[in-house]
Parts: C-alpha cells; sequence; structure tokens
C-alpha cells in the first residue's frame, strides 16, 4: 500500500490552472524526485498538498486516511513534514525556539525531533543561537529537523539544496538519503537534474502544471539526452 496517494489534484490562481490533474503515489523507503523548470507548478504542489493552496478537486490519502480537504494544521500533524522552499524559519527566534514551534505542531513526543538532533549534530551546539545567523547549509538543517519533530512517514522537501555551497549540498543529500533508509517516502522537489541523480529512485517530470513523464532512475541516469529533453540544457 502506498504510504501517500495524490490523486488528480487541479488547482486555480485565479483563472490560471496551476495543477492538472497531478497525481503521485509515494512508497515507504522511496526517494521521488519532482523535476521541472522555474514556474512548472512544482512549490503549488507541495502546498497543495499541505492545505494552503485548496484544490478545487483531487484527492489525498495519507497511511489510508482521507485527508481531503483537510486543514492546513491538521496535515502536518497526520505526519507530513514539509520544507518549503527558502527554508521558512523565523530568523529571529532562536534554533531551539524554531524546534519548539516544530514540536507544537505535532503536539506529542519529540522522538522525531531526537531523531533530527542525531542526524545534525551540529544543531544542538547552535540551540541558543539566532537562526537567522546559521550558515546556509545549517538552516536547511534546521528546517529539515524542524519539520521532522512531527515524526513524518512522508517528508516533501521543496529545493532544499538551493543556493548550498557543494559541501553542505552533500550533506543534505546525505541526510535525505538515510531519512530514506530509515523507512520514510521522501518527496524531493529539484530544478536540476544533477542534483537528483544520486539519491533518487524514481524521478517526475512537471511542466506546466502536469506530470508528463515518470521514470524509474535506471531509465535515465545515463540519458542525458532524455533528461535535457524535459528540464532543459544547462540544468
Ligand atoms: N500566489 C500565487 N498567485 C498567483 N500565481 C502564482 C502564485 N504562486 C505561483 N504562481 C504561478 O503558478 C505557476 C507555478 O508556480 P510554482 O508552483 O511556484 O512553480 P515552481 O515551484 O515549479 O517554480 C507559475 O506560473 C507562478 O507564476
Ligand atoms: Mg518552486
Amino acid at each position: 500500500m502506498s504510504v501517500m496517494t495524490v490523486e488528480g489534484f487541479n488547482a486555480y490562481y485565479g483563472s490560471a490552472q496551476a495543477l492538472r490533474d497531478f497525481s503521485i503515489e509515494l512508497q515507504a523507503g522511496e526517494i521521488l524526485c519532482l523535476l521541472g523548470r522555474n514556474g512548472a507548478g512544482k512549490t503549488t504542489a507541495l502546498k497543495a498538498i499541505m492545505g494552503t493552496v485548496r484544490p478545487e478537486s483531487g484527492r489525498l490519502v495519507l497511511n489510508g486516511v482521507d485527508l481531503t480537504g483537510s486543514r492546513p494544521e491538521e496535515i502536518p500533524r497526520a505526519g507530513i513534514g514539509y520544507v518549503p522552499q527558502g527554508r521558512r524559519l523565523f530568523s529571529e527566534l532562536t534554533v531551539w525556539e524554531n524546534l519548539e514551534i516544530g514540536l507544537m505542531t505535532r503536539g506529542q513526543g519529540r522522538e522525531g525531533l531526537d531523531y533530527a538532533l542525531e542526524l545534525f549534530p551540529v544543531l544542538k551546539d547552535r540551540m541558543k543561537q539566532r537562526s537567522g545567523t546559521l550558515s546556509g547549509g545549517e538552516q536547511t538543517m534546521l528546517s529539515m529537523a524542524r519539520a521532522m519533530c512531527v515524526n513524518p512517514t512522508v517528508m516533501m522537501l521543496d529545493e532544499p539544496t538551493e543556493g548550498l555551497m557543494p559541501s553542505a549540498i552533500a550533506g543534505i543529500r546525505d541526510a535525505v538519503t538515510r531519512l530514506r533508509d530509515g523507512g520514510v517516502a521522501v518527496l524531493l522537489v529539484e530544478q536540476r537534474v544533477d542534483a537528483v541523480l544520486s539519491v533518487a529512485d524514481r524521478v517526475a517530470f512537471m511542466d506546466h502544471g502536469e506530470i508528463k513523464a515518470r521514470f524509474h532512475i535506471d531509465e535515465v541516469r545515463d540519458n542525458k539526452e532524455l533528461l535535457h529533453r524535459y528540464v532543459g540544457v544547462g540544468h
């Protein structure tokens, strides 16, 4: 059984359609990468799952529970962790205060946080530091740790490596694969193909609000032409 099923999301900004029959299924212990150019609708797809963009039609099922139409505060509680594009930390608050907000979202236990601090031990030494003063990589770690506070069965990350230095990117990729290896179902949004080839199990290409193609990673890893057809040369 799929951990998460999204079926036929259609969403609009005013009269502009941003999602067209958007559907994905996620299994435990896999990384599905959602790829697409700027403006393809990747962020909107994640927001629609999180309930902050309301699709006009479609269904969302998590661990067999129908969450369609749930309020935005109910979605993380049901077990979907979300690292939004640009991280969306409270930069004036300390590391610990940002994590407390994650804990309040879940409203129970702190196993997820303990696991996150094992994954990112550097955060333990930074608890009293204002999050805005962390390095880019550390801010992404904090955003991931905050998302892990809900003990997620699904983790969605929206371009988590955007703007990071190569060494920081490697650390984030490593953390994402460890989550996957621990059984979490991961939906990873990226714009650059080279960012996903080493971690993805499957890829889905999105354009104009629609998934145009889906591949198992073995089908695309050595097929640069195919990749560029969907994401564009230079990516
Ligand atoms: N809040 C919004 N209001 C109106 N249009 C939006 C809004 N957010 C995104 N869009 C438009 O929806 C389309 C998809 O955007 P987005 O989901 O951010 O794409 P991506 O994350 O793939 O870059 C784009 O054409 C974008 O301009
Ligand atoms: Mg985006």
